[in-house]
């Protein structure tokens, strides 16, 4: 990456509504009558999760894990450090994670074995985007934003190098 960094809009906060509201949508029908605890995984998702969250009018508890694996780079590591661990019982709870962006998998495969420890009575995944051509282990999406190229994003939340999280568009850097 050179030191001149330009940013292009790949989803307009036009469309990251559109796309909550129907993420949002579908999770209600499944979670109406389930009182799921949604999982959320800081820092890149919290702007995603406190839309999402407005947008369901049920009873459900959320709660925050922060992960690691990327340093102040691009690439992930592959080893996924807890730096907040979950302080939450979830024995026989329907959880749902909420995610910013899978990439190649590594946080997600962690994250379910985590949580699997913790005997909870199922787990689905909500990820506002997707980069399936970097998967190096699979990972079942069962609520999905966007599936976006093999580029660099930020904004809505996510960020490079902690820089452009509050950006209201997805946008690629170049
Ligand atoms: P994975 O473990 O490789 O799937 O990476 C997941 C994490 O890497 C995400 O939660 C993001 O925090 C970060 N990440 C992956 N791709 C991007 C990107 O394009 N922009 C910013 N962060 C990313
Ligand atoms: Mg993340």
């Amino acid at each position: 990456m050179t030191n001149k960094q330009e940013l292009k809009i790949l989803f307009s906060f036009k469309e990251i509504e559109a796309t909550v509201n129907r993420l949002a949508e579908q999770i209600r029908k499944d979670y109406y009558d389930k009182n799921p605890v949604i999982i959320s995984i800081l820092k890149g998702s919290f702007v995603f999760t406190a839309d999402l969250v407005r947008r369901l009018d049920f009873p459900m508890e959320v709660e925050f894990v922060r992960l690691a694996s990327y340093g102040k780079g691009q690439t992930s590591s592959g080893k996924i450090i807890v730096k907040q661990g979950l302080h939450f019982p979830i024995k026989n709870r329907n959880i749902l994670i909420v995610e910013d962006i899978i990439d190649t998998g590594y946080t997600l495969s962690f994250l379910i074995d985590y949580l699997k420890k913790r005997e909870p009575l199922s787990i689905k995944l909500c990820a506002l985007a997707d980069k399936p051509s970097r998967r190096q282990v699979p990972i079942a999406i069962d609520y999905l934003g966007f599936t976006v190229p093999n580029k660099f994003i930020v904004g809505y939340g996510i960020d490079y190098s902690e820089k452009y999280r509050y950006l209201p568009d997805i946008c690629v850097l170049e």
